[in-house]
């Protein structure tokens, strides 16, 4: 055992979730009594931890003997225990003596674990800063791919279990279920950021100080990683596949209430990120639904009122204003949605290459709804209303989407 003293427990951060530009620099563990401030170092790892104090003393070890003598500017791990009953902290800050390299921070005020990451990350002296469970079910081995990944000019490098080399171990298959579950649900709130990685749930990864100081963060629940997805300023992405391990000792908090806060989370983030694209696609296609039916009327009563004898068959007028609406939908999205790509890509005839892709989109999707419509109506016998709302919202989606890949995202400048 060392005759060293064990480090004093770091202090908790309080305030804005808010990462400094600059490392923090703490009382110098190894020797306080020096009372130099203690050297930066290149990496800060953060273990959040709670009732895991029976791994604590092997994951501390398995840590230390893989990154001493591996990373070059020296690292830390910062373990962030919330008052754990089983006394994690405790324990934890008895291997200080031992591992100067470890800080431990002891909270008591507040609970979560990603304000237990941010916290951690606030106190942190790396230019580096990752994450890891402290229950030994993301193998620390990967770390070093991580580290490499970073090395390379990654801004973000993610231990995924949905990349090659990726997996979970004998989840049951309703866990595997509601993993993916929740992962497409973010897919449709926040395509433009879960849409950049394949595991957008993992918390096991590292990410450059520099792109995510100065943000101010507010996660609810356990997935960090989408926060700093979110919020960060992630150019160059990395991921590195793992296989997530059973977990030995204690048990996962994993309950109801991280799913909900999951989805607070993402609506929060939806909200502050502005109204994104697909909202305000969807904006749009209301007032192109306003514009389809306004003309409609007016074809089918004016015609009435002013050509008694001619009329004007209500198919024929449902296209003439079909198509309207589409032309009004390709006018604020070109301007509005997709303002930011069409911009990039102006002149008539790049401008009418978009309006005829779309146009012939949007008439496929018209069949589409047409389809769904009498399938739901017909032999599903559901009310014709939730059909024609059913078919709108998946319509929708369909037009978005291939609206995105096809119509603003080919013609953008090469
Ligand atoms: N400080 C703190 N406060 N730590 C916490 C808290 C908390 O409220 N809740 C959990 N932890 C710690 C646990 O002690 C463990 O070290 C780690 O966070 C993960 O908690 P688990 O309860 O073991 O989560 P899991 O194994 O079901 O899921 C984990 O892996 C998934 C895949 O990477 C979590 O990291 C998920 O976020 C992740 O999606
Ligand atoms: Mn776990």
């Amino acid at each position: 055992m060392s005759d060293r003293q064990p480090h004093p427990l770091l202090p908790t951060p309080t305030g804005l979730l808010q990462i400094p530009e600059q490392a923090v620099t703490a009382e110098n563990p190894a020797d306080p009594s020096a009372g130099s401030e203690a050297p930066p170092v290149f990496f800060s790892l953060i273990v959040p931890t709670y009732n895991e104090g029976k791994n604590v003393e092997n994951l501390v070890k398995i840590l230390s003997d893989l990154l001493t003598g591996q990373v070059p500017g020296g690292y830390e791990l910062i373990l962030v225990d919330d008052d754990s009953p089983d006394r994690t902290w405790e324990i934890a800050h008895s291997l200080t003596a031992t591992y100067p390299q470890l800080q431990v921070m002891r909270r008591e005020n507040e609970r979560g674990l990603s304000t237990a990451v941010i916290r951690g990350w606030q106190a942190a002296r790396g230019e580096i800063l990752g994450v890891i469970d402290g229950d030994l079910q993301h193998p620390p081995e990967v770390l070093l791919q991580l580290l490499a990944a970073i090395e390379q000019g990654a801004d973000l490098a993610v231990a995924s279990r949905h990349v090659g080399g990726g997996g979970v171990s004998t989840w049951s298959l309703l866990r595997r279920v509601l993993s993916r579950g929740a992962q497409l649900i973010g897919l449709l709130i926040l395509p433009g950021v879960v849409g950049r990685v394949s595991d957008p749930m993992s918390g096991y990864f590292l990410v450059r100080r520099s792109s995510i100081a100065q943000r101010q963060l507010s996660p609810l629940g356990y997935k960090i990683l989408i926060e700093v997805l979110g919020r960060g300023k992630i150019r160059q992405l990395t991921e590195v596949g793992y296989v997530f391990r059973e977990r030995v000792e204690g048990e996962s908090k994993v309950t109801r209430k991280q799913y909900i806060d999951y989805l607070r989370h993402l609506v929060k983030l939806r909200l502050s990120l502005g109204l994104g694209r697909f909202l305000r696609f969807g904006t749009v296609g209301f007032t192109g639904l306003f514009v389809d039916l306004s003309i409609f009327r007016i074809l089918r009563v004016g015609s009435q009122l002013w050509f008694p004898t001619l009329g004007i068959p209500a198919e024929l007028a449902s296209a003439i204003s079909g198509e309207m609406g589409i032309i009004n939908n390709f006018f604020w999205n070109d301007l509005w949605t997709f303002g930011d790509i069409s911009r990039q890509q102006r002149g008539r005839k790049q401008r009418l290459k978009r309006f005829l892709k779309f146009n012939l989109i949007c008439l496929i999707g018209l069949a589409l709804n047409t389809l769904i419509f009498s399938a739901l109506f017909r032999v599903f016998h559901v009310n014709e209303i939730v059909a024609k709302l059913i078919a709108i919202a998946i319509v929708t989606f369909w037009n978005f989407w291939i609206n995105l890949k096809l119509s603003w995202r080919v013609t953008e400048v090469k």
